[in-house]
């Protein structure tokens, strides 16, 4: 499978999203150099990878030859340095500007001067990110859907500083991949958030108010709307941090009260309780 203009691709952070990405592009046949911060976080993304090529396996859609393969063309440091001969780095480390910003201004020094540094971000600013750095010209967004090997979209982002090369590359990389990309400017949520999100929000309202219960508000979008799951399942599997994140900064741009997020959201984040990756948010996962 050609993989456009990209052989060698970089993902810095292999939590939930940069796992899930590094997988895709190795499945596709890229050779994928993966980092994390140290060798703990590393040992959880190498786990992360294992769980996520074991499941396929387990359903008979992957041999085990096959996920050997897939696995061994993921190379895993600690080191920037190891990305010293990407074409290409996703960066997927948590919401957070201040350490994404810290991560681009060591990826534009690391990094060859011809290669696209692009965001998995969900809801921060990509222009934001691209003036740290001295290539804002090759700094794109490219947002992938949770899970990552599972959902079509990416939404493709180019600020007014992107070239448009760097954004289609990026964009023909991600048809080679299997998946559908949009192209979208560079505003909070982008496309598919902006709209998701206020749905979500909306549902966390209504249960807060009593309109309908939990159970009754998924049942209903479920079986009612088309949905693979309702706006509580969906929630937990996004997980609730990053559900407020998201609506935090769609809200701040907007101004939106339909983004303005749900008191029972942020009581339930305040309280740790994040969704499936703490075994607790509107459900339990016991
Ligand atoms: N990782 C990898 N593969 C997974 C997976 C995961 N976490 N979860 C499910 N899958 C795979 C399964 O292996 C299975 O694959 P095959 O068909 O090849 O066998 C397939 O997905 C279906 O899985 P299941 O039968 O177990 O379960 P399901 O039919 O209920 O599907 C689902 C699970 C794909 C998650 C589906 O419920 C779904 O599409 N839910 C909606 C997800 C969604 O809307 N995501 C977007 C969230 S918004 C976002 O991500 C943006 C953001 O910035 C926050």
């Amino acid at each position: 499978m050609s993989s456009g203009s990209f052989s060698r691709v970089g993902v810095v952070g292999l939590g939930t999203m940069g796992a899930g990405i590094a997988e895709v592009l190795a499945r596709g046949g890229v050779e994928v150099v993966g980092i994390e911060v140290d060798r703990q976080a590393l040992d959880r993304g190498r786990g992360n990878l294992e769980t996520s090529t074991g499941r396929a396996v387990k359903r008979g859609k992957l041999t085990e030859e096959g996920k050997q393969e897939i696995l061994d063309r993921i190379a895993l440091s600690t080191e920037f340095a190891a990305l010293a001969e990407c074409d290409l780095v996703i960066e997927a480390v948590p919401e957070r500007l201040d350490l994404k910003r810290r991560v681009f201004e060591e990826l534009d020094r690391v990094c060859r001067d011809d290669a696209v540094l692009a965001t998995n971000t969900s809801s921060l600013s990509v222009t934001d990110i691209a003036v740290t750095t001295n290539r804002p010209a090759k700094i794109v967004g490219v947002h992938f859907f949770n899970p990552a090997p599972v959902m079509k979209l990416v939404e493709v982002i180019g600020t007014v500083l992107t070239e448009d090369g760097a954004a289609g590359r990026v964009a023909n990389l991600v048809k080679s991949l299997g998946k559908t990309p949009v192209s979208i400017g560079d505003r909070a949520g982008f496309v598919a958030n902006r709209l998701l999100f206020g749905y979500l929000n909306q549902a966390a309202g209504m249960l807060e108010s009593g309109h309908a219960t939990r159970d009754d508000i998924d049942a209903a979008m479920k079986a009612g709307g088309g949905l693979p799951m309702g706006p509580f399942t969906l929630m937990d599997l996004i997980g609730l941090d990053t559900c407020l994140e998201v609506l935090e900064a769609i809200y701040r741009e907007s101004r939106d009260r339909r983004h303005a997020p749900s008191p029972l959201l942020r009581e339930l984040v305040t309280a740790g309780l994040l969704g499936r990756k703490t075994g607790h948010g509107f459900y339990s996962y016991d």
